[in-house]
């Protein structure tokens, strides 16, 4: 993994630079990087540009440099942000650190494992429109497997708990409660769960396997909470609920499709692949409804990834 010493395949030749290498892509020290739950890592780096403007829904491209394998950098939701104790007397202090949680899966997310703390990545953010909520009584997020990674700074900005973005930033209303729905394909999976808890959110999970709470889906579990007999009736749900929601697009359509039957509003966070994050490349399009009702591509780098749910073409 060591910058310049070629010999493993996706290394690059000493003195070779790859294509991000000389851009002016910041340069980000991990501080952390530690297993959290089966197959899911937490992240802590040292980027103070994107921890003290980041606001909760954006993301990061992040890269591993000296490297040609993955040859791209991969989007990685802003999990949270920390305040050094560096401010000025009467300041605010910065925002250092940024933590990121990713599960393995392929070559970039199995090479960055091996990555240890002290080491350099590449990260350019924070990209993208991040969430942009009315203000609502009663939030729920709604998170698929590695999905709750863009969700949490958002229930903890809305319980006062946080607060996210420049200093410049109006801070966005509150609300008097935060639920996370959150299913997994079993208990094992369920990293930082602690993180949400200790924020004051109210967790609920769903597993495939019922090795813990519900067994069933995430849009079973919204059942079970929202549609028991005298529950909140749905009039009364569209102006005190909203559902912010992330993970795997055949569960978010549904969560859709379940928010809409019941006219409760509803933001995705599209998990769309990209491979510039920046607008140029066009691959992470999205089929996206306009007021008209037709739909065209839109780029989820920039004008996303949040969607208003009732827009997305599944
Ligand atoms: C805005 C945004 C934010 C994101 N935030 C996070 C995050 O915080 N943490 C995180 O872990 N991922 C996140 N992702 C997803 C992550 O960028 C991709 O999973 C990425 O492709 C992983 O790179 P890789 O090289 O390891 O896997 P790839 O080589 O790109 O993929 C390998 C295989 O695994 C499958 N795969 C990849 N990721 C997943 C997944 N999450 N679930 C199921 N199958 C998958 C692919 O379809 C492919 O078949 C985010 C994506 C977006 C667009
Ligand atoms: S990732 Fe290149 S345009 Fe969106």
């Amino acid at each position: 993994m060591s910058a310049g010493t070629s010999s493993t395949v996706g290394e690059q030749p000493a003195g070779q630079p790859c294509y991000a290498d000389a851009a002016s892509y910041s340069p980000a020290r991990i501080v952390a990087h530690t297993k959290i739950a089966d197959n899911t890592w937490r992240l802590r780096l040292d980027c103070p540009a994107i921890a003290s403007t980041a606001i909760p829904g954006q993301f990061a491209m992040v890269r591993i440099p000296h490297r040609s394998d993955p040859l791209l950098a991969r989007p990685l939701a802003v999990y949270d942000t920390f305040a050094d104790a560096s401010g000025e007397a009467g300041e605010a202090p910065l925002r250092r650190y940024a933590d990121f949680i990713y599960a393995v899966h392929g070559r970039f997310t199995t090479a960055l494992r091996e990555v240890p703390v002290g080491h350099e990545l590449i990260a350019w953010g924070p990209l993208g429109n991040g969430f942009q909520i009315p203000a609502v009584e009663h939030l729920v997020l709604v998170a698929g497997g590695i999905g709750q990674t863009a969700l949490l700074g958002l229930g903890r900005e809305r319980l006062g708990q946080a607060a996210y973005g420049p200093a410049s930033r109006l801070q966005p209303p509150r609300s008097g409660r935060v639920t996370c729905c959150w299913g997994a394909r079993h208990a094992g999976l369920f990293g930082g769960i602690e993180d949400y808890r200790s924020a004051g959110i109210d967790v609920h999970q769903a597993t495939l396997d019922g090795s813990a709470g519900l067994r069933g889906t995430v849009v079973d579990l919204l059942d079970s909470l929202f549609d028991q007999p005298g529950a909140v009736p749905p009039a009364a749900h569209t102006r005190r609920l909203h559902i912010a929601c992330c993970g795997p697009d055949p569960m978010m359509a549904a969560v859709a499709r379940w928010a809409a039957a019941r006219q409760i509003s509803c933001d995705v966070s599209l998990e769309a692949p990209m491979a510039c994050g920046i607008g140029i490349c066009f691959t992470c399009v999205a089929r996206v409804r306009d007021d008209s009702g037709s739909w065209d591509y839109r780029r989820t780098c920039i004008e996303g990834p949040v969607f208003d749910a009732t827009r997305i073409e599944w």
